[in-house]
């Protein structure tokens, strides 16, 4: 694999991830990014590390030629991600995550740019009425939010329509945990794993609801494993049919592992994302397979707070809304 390939996002949690895996893979790596949690020191160690970087917002039509010109494929990542930050400014998150994810794949076209990867989120399968059978890529999308309505959308646009000579690819990533040079502390291993090892009291709702998870590593592996593969209209959950786990589960698996903190499971009606999936797709078609388990990340996680690795863990900047 070789070429110049832009990662929108790139200096995000998956973000910088997936450059390294391309760096790895020995591709130019351009990164368009507006750095809207302030990772300049993110941004830094990726242009020390060679990666071009355009500090940019994708709904800059100037920013998205200077990234896209020569490029042969894009990975885009950039958006308002998550339940809560989508719900907060719902008029952004229309703008970047539907108008700017459209001016992204209108602006690949434009520059003649052969590969678009989308990130997508299992959470377009949002709630199953049978959620102890794994539900694959053909199952029915039921988002029970505007973030992952979003997603669904842009998805159909892209599956549903022809970009050629663009070919593009989806793919659903499970819920993300590990650690990353952009950290996030709002995502739900992280999260609990966080608060438990602090010593923090955790309330947990929907305990029993299930929900797969994915390394951060392994998520940027399966962003390289496609472009590799070059694969074209065609939709992958990205994860492993093991890593389906509740949250119940979680706390186990994090109890298991520190003694701090504590634990007490509540009513609430947020959040009832119920679904079990099959990732058995990337694997038998594209040999993917994921080399981290939760238990591998919650260890992580643990290591690094006992490094002091994220300075002050509960700092706003790890948090994609305050
Ligand atoms: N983290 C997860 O669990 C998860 C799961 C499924 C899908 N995804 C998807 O993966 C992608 C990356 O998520 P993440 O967890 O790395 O989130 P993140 O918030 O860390 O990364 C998003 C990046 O996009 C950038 N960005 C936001 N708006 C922009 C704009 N208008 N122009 C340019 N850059 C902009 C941000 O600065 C940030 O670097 C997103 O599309 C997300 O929906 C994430």
């Amino acid at each position: 694999m070789s070429g110049r390939t832009v990662v929108t996002g790139g200096a995000g949690y998956i973000g910088a991830m997936v450059c390294d895996e391309l760096l790895d893979a020995g591709r130019d790596v351009v990164v368009l990014d507006v750095l809207m949690h302030g990772q300049d020191d993110v941004a830094d160690d990726l242009a020390a590390r060679g990666v071009e970087i355009v500090r940019g917002d994708i709904r800059d039509a100037a920013a998205r030629e200077q990234a896209f010109a020569g490029a042969d494929a894009v990975v885009h990542l950039a958006a308002i991600v998550g339940d809560p930050a989508c719900a907060r400014d719902p008029e952004l998150s229309q703008e970047v995550n539907v108008e700017g994810a459209k001016a992204v794949i209108e602006a690949a076209r434009g520059a003649d740019v052969q590969r678009l990867v989308f990130a997508s989120t299992c959470s377009n399968y949002g709630r199953m009425s049978d959620p102890t059978v794994p539900i694959d890529e053909q199952g029915v999308l039921a988002p029970l939010s505007l973030y992952a309505e979003q997603k669904v959308q842009i998805e159909q646009a892209l599956l549903g329509g022809d970009f050629s000579p663009l070919k593009v690819c989806c793919l659903r990533f499970a819920t993300v945990y590990g650690v990353a040079p952009r950290m996030r502390f709002d995502l739900t291993v992280n999260e609990f794993t966080r608060d438990l090892h602090l010593g923090r009291h955790l309330e947990v709702f929907g305990e029993r609801f299930w929900r797969p998870y994915v390394h951060v590593g392994d998520a940027a592996r399966a962003v390289r494993t496609v472009l590799e593969a070059r694969m074209a209209g065609r939709v992958y959950n990205a994860g492993n049919s093991g890593e389906n786990y509740r949250k119940i589960d979680l706390v186990e698996i994090i109890q298991g592992r520190t003694t701090n903190g504590s634990v007490s499971f509540v009513e609430r009606q947020e959040d009832p994302r119920d679904y079990k999936v099959s990732f058995e797709r990337i694997s038998q078609e594209l040999g993917f397979h994921t080399t981290m388990t939760v238990p591998d990340g919650v260890s992580e996680i643990i290591d690094g707070l006992d490094a002091g690795r994220f300075g002050d863990p509960l700092d706003g900047r790890y948090r994609n809304t305050p």
